[in-house]
């Protein structure tokens, strides 16, 4: 678990957020072996990573999913799967994806 402050996230998604920090689940170093990539084991982490998050966020507060892109091409994936850029400049992007988008992804009904 982590925290982003809300400022960062209004800007994307001009919405109205609370002034305290949020707090989120981080996925960090998901990353597979040079030799396996392009074989869609990167889409069955991911996928399982975010099951592993709509099965606690009830019972623990979540409200976003991070990433850090630390490469283009790691942005360039998380994009794939509708992660927007959080902030605009530097490296590691940071990244993220609301619950409700989560739950779709990770095929749990809303
Ligand atoms: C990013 C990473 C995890 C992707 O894993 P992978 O197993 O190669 O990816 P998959 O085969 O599951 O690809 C799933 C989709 O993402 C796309 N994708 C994967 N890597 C991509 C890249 N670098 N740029 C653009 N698209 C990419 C694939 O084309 C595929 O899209 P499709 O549905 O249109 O066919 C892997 O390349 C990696 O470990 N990179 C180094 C570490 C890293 O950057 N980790 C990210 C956290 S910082």
């Amino acid at each position: 678990m982590a925290a982003v402050q809300a400022d960062s996230l209004s800007a994307v998604l001009k919405d109205r957020l609370p002034r305290y920090p949020l707090p989120v689940a981080l996925i960090g170093r998901l990353a597979v072996d040079g030799r396996c990539r392009g074989r869609r084991f990167g889409e069955t982490l991911l996928i399982d990573a975010l099951s592993r998050v709509v099965g606690i966020a009830d019972s623990i507060a979540c409200v976003r999913v991070i990433v850090d892109a630390k490469a283009e091409g790691a942005e360039r994936f998380y994009l794939k799967y509708d992660f927007a850029t959080i902030e605009g400049e530097g490296w590691p992007r940071r990244m993220f994806l609301p619950m409700a988008t989560v739950r779709t992804a990770a095929g749990v009904s809303l």
